[in-house]
């Protein structure tokens, strides 16, 4: 049984095995309809429950699917419906029963602790479905769908982000150093990332560099990522963010910096972070990016339940 809350802690090499799975699963299901069950249905009779403490479409949708096609179920709990949101009984004591009722825990939350709270406690592998440090089943899945499109490994491509130094972000870095790509980020010199992630990096690569001017951050990018400037329970006083992000905002005059076939990526939802001509043009491949989160969660998935091939 493997944990997987943050791309840092987990080897290279169950990375790169996860994504080569999820090729090999995603070429297996070509004509398949959404709930028809892969062959061998590896996760029969085995539950996945979910549970979001923030907003969710994509997550969970594409957790819905995957464990469905692995031939399993899924039950989502809402927090609000459970005794310990309230404070009525121990994260301890919730983790037992998940451990006795599941196979598996699927957890988005706002405090990371909590994630390492039910580790500690799960009898079952526990994923992490984004927090306010990373959204790692994200960008495990990106690094699947930029290798698709550009049919070459990632560390061959200058992959750059424009935008605010957040969760998903804080993975794409986690990401570069496991898969020793090129990353370039562009963000206003005040929101950059912490001392804590720039020491973090600073130890482990030289492939990482920030920049203050957006057209040098993209300057030959084959990828451009971007995410909202105001993330979910952010708490800034959003407007003087906007205002301090208005010259990072993805358009026609700034992707010219990049290289000619360069694609953009965008986990969604989206904000004014980038132009519409940009999000709709045929360089945007948000919609597969979004689709393909189905087939790395499924390897994910195996992988928690020591079945990768
Ligand atoms: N990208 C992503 O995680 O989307 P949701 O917040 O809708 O799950
Ligand atoms: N950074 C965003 C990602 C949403 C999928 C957030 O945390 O709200």
């Amino acid at each position: 049984m493997k944990h997987f809350i943050n791309l840092k802690d987990i080897p290279a090499k169950d990375l790169r095995k996860i994504i080569t799975d999820a090729k090999k699963r995603k070429l297996a299901r070509k004509n398949f309809s959404n709930l028809q069950i892969d062959r061998l249905a590896p996760l029969k009779g085995k539950l996945l429950i979910q549970m979001f403490e923030k907003s969710s479409l994509r997550t969970r949708l594409s957790f819905y699917l995957a464990i469905k096609q692995l031939g399993g179920s899924t039950l989502t709990l809402r927090p609000d419906e459970l005794h310990l949101s309230k404070g009525g009984e121990s994260i301890q004591d919730t983790a037992k029963i998940l451990s006795n009722f599941g196979n598996a825990f699927m957890l988005r939350t706002d405090d990371d602790k909590k994630l390492e709270e039910f580790r500690k406690f799960l009898s079952i592998p526990i994923i992490n479905g984004l927090s306010p440090s990373s959204h790692p089943t994200q960008i495990l899945s990106d690094v699947f769908t930029v290798e698709e499109i550009k049919k070459k490994p990632i560390t061959n491509l200058n992959i750059s982000w424009i935008g605010d130094c957040n969760n998903v972000l804080n993975s794409l870095i986690a990401a570069s150093i496991k898969f020793s790509f090129k990353l370039t980020i562009g963000c206003p010199k005040n929101y950059q990332p912490n001392k804590k992630i720039l020491s973090y990096v600073k130890s482990k690569t030289n492939k990482i560099s920030i920049f203050s001017d957006p057209n040098k951050a993209v300057k030959d990018a084959d990828v451009i990522f971007s995410d909202k400037v105001i993330s979910m329970n952010d708490k800034v006083n959003k407007k003087n963010k906007l205002k301090h992000f208005r010259k990072f905002k993805i358009n026609m005059k700034l992707i010219k910096y990049a290289k000619k076939d360069c694609i953009f990526l965008h986990c969604l939802p989206r904000g004014e972070e980038v132009d519409e001509k940009i999000f709709l043009s045929k360089r945007s491949k948000v919609w597969q990016q979004a689709a393909n989160r189905v087939h790395v969660q499924k390897s994910i998935l195996l992988y928690c339940f020591g079945k990768l091939r």
